[in-house]
């Protein structure tokens, strides 16, 4: 197991209508914010009323900025920059999906730099101070809500790039399962591949004797699985949505990550797929995830065999494991497909013809990514090739 320091300040405030709260809780910390929300939905479902109701109650000055898309654009984290610089807006409320908490952080990162605020997605590593944030999510998936990271589409070069600060993990966020009952099938699937993807990526580990977290990553899978399962035909159970947020936060808050070194690659391999073609994070996972696995999983067959028997009850072929791997991995293939999800270019209707350009992007700025197999472009155009 490797050495680790591990600290999470992001307060949860978990349950029924707890998004009433929004106003007394900022208050502790400011009096003035910059609401941040997405494309209209929170307008749709009275929540955006609601949560004005309690910022004014609590004599919040607000200052709003809407328009958030789904793999959140640079363009609009520069005018959320400007605004907080111009009116010195000190704390930014986020309101939404993974994407609208991930454009808040880009704003909360660049308000205080001098440089352009890609430059921190392009590796350049800077020290340097983060407005505060909170949240308030809309939908359990990328668990952005707990996360240290925001991941961010260049709209002018179709990259799709990521960075991490630990000041930029929320100082608290509200998590009402009821506020994901408008959600879309589509996009609560999304959310579901995206969850269970943040715990495939750390599983899969050359690290030894990581025993609770592998259970404690198995355990989460099989939540996730049932879960998932259950709220295609049961959308407005409010047990089962409360699981599956709670999923979304523990799968991406740090602690299954504990004296562990996960992955990454496959993140890194669908990004190239969300900045290139718009397609949601979560259906580019459930293409790229099962690729990927066929490609590697010879690096430790047995590994892949223990997750096909602790997470979907195979017994254990022990002459040939590989035979066990590979019905995992066929396992997974059918659970993306059960929630209605694409597992292949085609079932999504991408074009065919670019992987050689997608690969060339995925390393760009790099030699490889990935930690269990560094994958370079080479590796990178056989995973897509296997994913068409
Ligand atoms: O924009 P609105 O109108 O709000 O609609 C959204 C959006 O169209 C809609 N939606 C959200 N909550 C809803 C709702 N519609 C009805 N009722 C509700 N309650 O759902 C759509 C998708 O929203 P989005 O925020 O894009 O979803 P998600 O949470 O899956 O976020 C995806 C983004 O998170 C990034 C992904 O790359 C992607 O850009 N990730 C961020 C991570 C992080 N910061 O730690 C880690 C993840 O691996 C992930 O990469
Ligand atoms: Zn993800």
């Amino acid at each position: 197991m490797q050495d680790f320091h591990y600290q999470n300040g992001t307060k949860i405030i978990f349950g029924r209508e707890t998004e009433a709260s929004v106003g007394q809780e900022l208050k502790k910390y400011t009096n003035k914010v910059l609401l941040h929300y997405g494309g209209g939905s929170i307008k749709k479902t009275g929540l955006y009323d609601k949560v004005m109701h309690s910022l004014h109650e609590a004599g919040i000055e607000v200052f709003e900025l809407g328009g958030v898309k789904p793999n959140p654009r640079l363009s609009l984290v520069r005018k959320g920059i400007n605004l907080c610089q111009e009116q010195e807006i000190p704390f930014i409320l986020a309101v939404g999906g993974g994407s609208v908490i991930d454009s808040a952080k880009a704003i909360a990162a660049g308000v205080h730099y001098e440089g352009d605020v890609w430059d921190l997605f392009c590796g350049v590593a800077v020290e340097h101070e983060c407005l505060p944030l909170a949240t308030i999510l809309t939908i359990p998936a990328a668990g952005s809500e707990t996360s240290s990271g925001t991941v961010v589409t260049n709209d002018e070069i179709g990259l799709k790039r990521s960075f991490g600060h630990e000041s930029l993990r929320p100082v608290f966020s509200i998590l009402n399962p009821e506020l994901t009952f408008t959600l879309p099938t589509y996009q609560t699937a999304c959310g579901i591949a995206d969850m269970l993807a943040h715990v495939l990526e750390r599983y899969f580990t050359n690290e030894r004797h990581v025993d609770i977290t592998d259970r404690l990553c198995e355990a989460t899978m099989k939540s996730i699985i049932d879960n998932g399962l259950r709220v295609m035909n049961d959308p407005f159970n409010y047990d089962i949505r409360a699981e599956l947020m709670l999923a979304g936060m523990i799968a991406h808050n740090g602690s299954l990550d504990m004296g562990r070194i996960g992955d990454w690659a496959s993140h890194d391999i669908e990004h190239e797929l969300s900045g290139m073609y718009d397609i949601a994070h979560g259906a580019g996972l459930a293409i790229i995830f099962p690729a990927w696995m066929k490609y590697v999983y010879h690096h430790d067959v047995n590994r892949f065999a223990q997750f096909g028997s602790r997470v979907f009850n195979l017994e254990i072929n022990l002459n040939h494991p590989e035979e066990t791997a590979l019905l995992a991995i066929e396992k997974l293939e059918s659970f993306f497909k059960a929630l209605g999800l694409p597992t292949s270019f085609s079932d999504a209707d991408l074009p065919t013809d670019h992987i050689e350009e997608l690969a060339q992007k995925l390393v760009c700025d790099c030699d490889s990514v990935g930690n269990y197999v560094p994958i370079k472009e080479a590796d990178a155009l056989e995973i897509y090739r296997l994913a068409l």
